[in-house]
């Protein structure tokens, strides 16, 4: 695995690499790696040459001082990790190196709706900072691929927005999210619940699967109110929202025709740690 640090390096690396027609694949992260990143670099080295995974912690993705401050760093685990994986290319930049104008003065990118609903609307800002961090990334790597965790659903579609709105030619491959034995999706946030907090954490994804199993037989909003109320009992503290949404632009649905494209999302906090999971609703 060859480490980069600096962009220019990286950049001249990957314009060598290019110029002998490989295929570059690209695993943009923030560290405290999992088996989910690991599948994201499985299904890279897969459909290309050369795979390069970033570690980076974008610091102005996080709207909240305190969820940044806390974010797991794990970096020596993670080498190891994109070592035994056989890892092409490592991409460790600091935050001087990825914003070298500093963070004031960034662009804004127009995501329309998806901007301010959902994840949007409990995270403000959150958004822009994803998308100026993955702008400035592809720029440096010139991914032909990005591989992307369904997981985080609506950051698929923000992104897949950014690269309509700069005509990237890159290929956006979304791959399934992956969960643990007792089906909680794996995010490195699960690595700050409590033991007690890691077995109540699965509720979230049993609440979303009673919502898939009940979506067709009883009303929406029932069924949402309904799963707020087992997520409260089961012990989360606090609930941003369970809603069940278009698929492809995520706008809240209170019925579902029989040949709706739909997914359920939620976001809710455990511990004091904010988990995020969605199922699709479709057969
Ligand atoms: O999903 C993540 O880990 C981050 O939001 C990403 C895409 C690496 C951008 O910082």
């Amino acid at each position: 695995m060859i480490i980069f640090k600096k962009v220019v390096a990286l950049h001249q690396f990957i314009t060598s690499l290019k110029q002998q027609n490989k295929t570059i694949g690209f695993v943009p992260t923030m560290g405290a790696l999992h088996q989910g990143h690991l599948s994201l670099i499985d299904a890279c080295k897969k459909a290309c040459d050369v795979t390069v995974c970033s570690i980076f912690v974008n610091p102005t993705q996080f709207n909240d001082p305190k969820d940044f401050e806390k974010y797991p760093i794990t970096l020596e685990q993670d080498m190891l990790l994109l070592t035994q994986h056989e890892m092409d290319i490592l991409f460790l930049p600091s935050v001087n190196e990825i914003y070298p104008a500093g963070v004031h003065t960034l662009p804004h990118y127009n995501l329309g709706a998806l901007e301010n609903i959902l994840e949007g609307k409990y995270r403000p800002g959150h958004f822009q900072g994803v998308c100026q961090v993955v702008d400035r990334l592809l720029n440096i790597v010139q991914p032909d691929k990005l591989f992307l965790g369904r997981k985080d659903y609506q950051q698929c579609m923000v992104i897949n927005k950014l690269i309509e709105l700069k005509q990237l030619p890159i290929a956006l491959s979304i791959q399934p999210t992956l969960r643990e034995e007792d089906g909680l999706a794996m995010s490195s946030r699960n690595m700050r619940l409590t033991a007690a907090g890691r077995k109540k954490a699965v509720v979230l994804y049993r609440t979303l699967l009673f919502i898939k199993e009940n979506a067709f037989k009883k009303g929406i909003p029932v069924l949402i109110e309904e799963a707020k109320a087992k997520l409260l009992a089961s012990g989360f503290e606090k609930i941003d929202y369970i809603t069940v949404a278009d698929a492809n632009t995520l706008q809240e649905i209170k019925a579902l025709g029989a040949s709706a494209n739909a997914v359920v999302l939620a976001a809710a906090f455990l511990d004091g740690v904010r988990l995020i999971d969605n199922l699709s609703l479709s057969a």
